[in-house]
């Protein structure tokens, strides 16, 4: 058998856990919103029309901060479409999915659904066909004490208290042609930075994001965030990153490798980052919010009808199912993304709800989990405490996209005040089982608590409407702790943790 021996340096750590990095998205796209979290009639529905059972699959998912209103949606939004009686509110055209928005969930009401599932509300401002003014006016009605005249509208719209939003995402993807109001670096720089000083001036403690690229693949990736943050440096904490992966023609090789791409994509942005800081002479470090991070089949999705000149409210779209290699796959970004938590501090895998999403819903139905909810949600229940970068020494395998890969990836998490720890491991093998010993004698633990995994006979198996637990967790057989090492057997295509005490 394949063997791999993984040891742990207690020392090397790379950031205490930030629980932002588990955040995650809601867009008004499809059916995230409505007929998703917010279906008024179902049977599961609460008062203010929102389904329980999705906020308890939210809580169980173990989500955090909550990106909102979009995406390409907010590129073209009127925020103030979205508050006040809901008999007034306008049906508007959003242009970036070409359906209808009725605006019967806005500020008031999401912020109310993050009460229910304890999430924190991350912002985005519309800056594809507004700018500053309309920016600020939503930073005082959100966050504004009463005494002004847009706080006071929240006060009469039935929310007393600021809501105190602290995160604030300054636009959406504006490097993209498909943005409305897309721009080139130097005017985007130039928009964002006095945006963000704008609001600054308003409350000087507001944590502001600065759209990095789209992706890794645009032909202006690096320029884009070197010219948008030498505008903008003083006034933003973070930039973003948004990456998604898929397997194409078949080449699953390097689909499970798609954290590399992940690794370079980050590499290349904290060092532009940084080389803007010392350009600059600046005292401040730039994080990294990867606020759209997923499995997204996204070549499916352009060849297909499901975006088309109707006018829709709430069709289906983006509704991909996950199989048990997307599910490892996303096990492994949500890995890659913990290895960096040193400059990748705030995160939000997109989406949530129906749209490239771990929860899936029926109008009138069910919901159900799909294959990526299990490697998220037992990742954010059981990392705690510090976050390590194991040595890993294995072996590779060639990809046509990465070259070499390693075939087992892993992080650890240890919590010194609960004295237990955690190990998260990926075998991106598709044909062997690989043995890992992994020395775990500086972390002070005597069991295993918990050894579960996510693999399959069949890597493509998925959890459907009409087979909703055709996929699950499954007990890692075999695992063992004696005198300070661990050794447990991954099965090909798999994504596993184990919990120690
Ligand atoms: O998450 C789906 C879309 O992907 C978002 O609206 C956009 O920001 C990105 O291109």
């Amino acid at each position: 058998m394949t063997t791999a021996r993984i040891s742990i340096d207690r020392s090397s750590v790379v950031a205490t856990l930030n629980r932002r990095i588990f955040g995650s998205f809601v867009e008004h796209l499809g059916r995230s919103v409505y007929d998703g979290i917010y279906e008024p009639g179902h049977p599961a529905a609460n008062d203010d029309g929102f389904r329980l059972d999705v906020v308890e699959l939210v809580k169980e998912l173990g989500t955090t901060t909550i990106r909102y209103p979009g995406g390409n949606f907010v590129s073209s939004y009127r925020w103030e479409d979205g508050v006040g009686p809901r008999a007034a509110r306008p049906v508007r055209r959003d242009l970036a999915w070409h359906s209808l928005e009725t605006n019967q969930v806005g500020l008031h009401e999401f912020a109310r659904w993050c009460e229910l599932t304890g999430s924190e509300l991350m912002m985005a401002v519309n800056l594809g066909t507004r700018g500053i003014e309309a920016a600020l006016d939503l930073l005082e009605y959100a966050n504004g004490e009463a005494g002004t005249a847009l706080a006071d509208q929240r006060v009469a719209n039935g929310r007393a208290e600021p809501y105190d939003i602290r995160m604030w995402c300054l636009g959406n993807e504006m490097d993209g042609p498909w943005q409305i109001g897309y721009m080139t670096a130097e005017e985007y720089g130039t928009i964002a930075a006095r945006t963000a000083a704008a609001m600054k001036t308003a409350d000087r403690t507001l944590e502001l994001v600065v759209c990095g690229s789209s992706g890794s693949n645009m032909p202006t990736f690096g320029d884009w965030e070197r010219v948008v943050l030498e505008k903008s440096y003083d006034h933003v904490e973070y930039i973003s990153c948004h990456a998604y992966y898929q397997e194409r023609k078949g080449d699953l090789g390097s689909y499970l490798a798609s954290s590399l791409e992940m690794t370079y994509f980050i590499d290349t942005v904290v060092a532009t980052a940084d080389h803007v800081k010392h350009k600059l002479r600046s005292q401040k470090t730039i994080q990294l919010s990867f606020d759209e991070w997923n499995i997204w089949y996204l070549d499916e999705h352009q060849a297909s009808e499901e975006v088309n000149d109707e006018w829709r409210i709430a069709p289906r779209q983006l509704e991909d199912v996950y199989s048990v290699a997307d599910a490892v796959v996303l096990g492994n970004l949500l890995i890659t993304l913990l290895q960096n938590h040193d400059r990748v501090t705030s995160a939000s895998l997109a989406q949530l709800v129906n749209v490239i999403a771990p929860i899936m819903t029926e109008p009138g139905g069910d919901s159900w989990r799909q294959t990526t909810f299990f490697p998220f949600s037992v990742t954010s229940r059981l990392a705690r405490g510090e976050v390590l970068k194991p040595r890993i020494d294995v072996g590779s395998y060639d990809t046509a996209l990465y070259g070499a890969a390693p075939l087992v990836d892993s992080v650890v998490t240890v919590d010194t005040e609960t004295g237990t720890s955690a190990v998260f491991l990926v075998n991106r093998s598709q044909t062997e089982s690989i043995e890992v010993s992994i020395d775990v004698s500086g972390l002070d633990a005597s069991v295993i608590t918990e050894a579960v995994s996510l693999h399959d006979a069949d890597p493509y198996a998925k959890n459907t409407l009409a087979d909703q637990n055709r996929v699950g967790l499954l007990q890692l057989e075999g695992s063992v702790l004696a005198d300070g090492t661990l050794t447990v057997t991954l099965p090909p295509v798999s994504w596993s943790a184990l919990a120690l005490g």
